[in-house]
């Protein structure tokens, strides 16, 4: 696994545990790949011919009805079943492993971020505000099952890294359980920003914003992809900020992480040469979104190019299987939201904010590291 021991601000496993998250790891693929790979297969021999008889048309990946007509009768599926038990279990089991190691190796690293920390020369910076009224859909919410959530604050922590440092653990086992393994070094970020400049050429930003930037891993590659910008990272939850700053310090990483919402950001109208966000909209609630893609419109310079990317759940790009495999991991896997994502029209958000049509992007790309693709959409504002 991804876990760098000679990162002072990482999680450290020992042996045991290092072996007992590659288990975890195979189990989580059998499910999340194999298994999901056969029910497909079953419900088309065995549940589609009987269910497109009884509703007398062939079953269509848009149709509402057909989702929740095939989610019926997948219900009383043993294969169905079994899938859904073994879901609960990976996730389980990936808790509780990262949390094995937390159990030994948060101490060492409080004292490791406290020692950075200390430093006079720090290059970038921390700004938590406590009276953000945090969004309930992230902060009452365990996204991923993630014990405590990522707006995780213990009673008496001064400086509380442990929801980031559960982020950073149980992220790399999500990932690597849906086969998303990338190669050693490669983040999100790359590609986005390949995929940003196969599109609009060089890009030569001077600031940056990351947005929904949770423990700062893919700010800290804008930041050294352009190492004369300045970049800033936002996110609700101070406990992931806080572990992006401790990190990015100890790592000679300058980033300015802001704790607010995209929905109101405290940055002046059109200061950021590029806004990005890997995996954020889908997080958020209708409201959100549509008050973010309006502020990131606002702080967008002109000529400045906003770049986004996320899951690939919509109804079309899915099939109906999926997305009846999807509706269970809204309702009992921690992704409350996915199904408000998938149903987002982000050309119809970007036009109501303002964005010129010939300005906007949507669409869909092929990732360059594990199977399938990314959904992509933003913006490049006129100069
Ligand atoms: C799946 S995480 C992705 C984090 C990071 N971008 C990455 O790629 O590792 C989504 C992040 O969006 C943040 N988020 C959700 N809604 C937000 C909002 N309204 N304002 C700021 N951050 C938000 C969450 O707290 C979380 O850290």
């Amino acid at each position: 696994m991804a876990n760098d021991t000679n990162l002072e601000i990482n999680l450290h496993p020992t042996q045991d545990e290092l072996s007992r998250q590659a288990f975890i790891v195979k189990f989580k693929q059998k499910v999340n790949l194999d298994l999901q790979k056969d029910i497909r297969t079953y419900v088309a021999k065995n549940i589609a011919p009987q269910l497109e008889s009884d509703l007398g048309e062939p079953l269509d990946d848009l149709n509402r009805d057909h989702r929740k007509a095939l989610k019926q009768r997948m219900a009383d599926e043993h294969l169905f079943q079994t899938w859904e038990s073994l879901t609960w279990i990976g996730q389980d089991m990936m808790w509780n492993v990262v949390d094995e190691t937390l159990d030994h190796d948060l101490p060492r690293i409080d004292a490791a971020a406290a020692k950075v920390l200390k430093r006079k020369d720090k290059l970038g910076s921390l700004t938590l505000d406590p009276n953000l009224d945090l969004p309930p859909n992230i902060a009452k919410v365990e996204i991923h099952r993630q014990p405590g959530g990522f707006c995780l604050e213990r009673d008496g922590v001064d400086y509380d890294l442990l929801s980031g440092a559960r982020m950073t653990g149980g992220g790399m086992l999500y990932g690597a359980g849906k086969g998303r393994t990338a190669k050693p070094g490669y983040s999100a970020a790359h590609f986005l920003i390949s995929e940003a400049e196969k599109q609009f050429g060089k890009l030569k930003p001077k600031r940056i914003l990351d947005i929904g930037c949770g423990t700062g891993f893919n700010t800290a590659t804008f930041a050294r992809m352009f190492p004369d910008a300045e970049v800033y990272g936002i996110d609700v939850a101070a406990g992931l900020l806080r572990w992006g700053h401790a990190r990015c310090e100890s790592e000679g990483v300058p980033i300015h992480f802001n704790q607010m919402s995209t929905a109101k950001m405290d940055f002046e109208d059109e200061s950021f040469d590029l806004v990005a966000s890997t995996i954020w909209g889908h997080e958020t609630t209708p409201q959100i979104l549509q008050d973010s893609i309006a502020e990131i419109w606002r702080v967008l310079a002109p000529g400045g190019i906003s770049f986004h990317m996320d899951v690939t759940n919509q109804p079309g790009y899915q099939g109906l299987v999926d997305q009846v495999l999807n509706d269970w991991q809204i309702r009992h896997n921690g992704e409350p939201f996915w199904m408000g994502w998938a149903d987002a029209d982000l050309p119809a958000l970007m036009t109501a904010a303002g964005y010129p049509e010939d300005c906007q992007f949507t669409g869909y790309r092929k990732r360059t590291q594990g199977a399938g693709d990314w959904f992509v959409h933003g913006a490049q504002k006129p100069a």
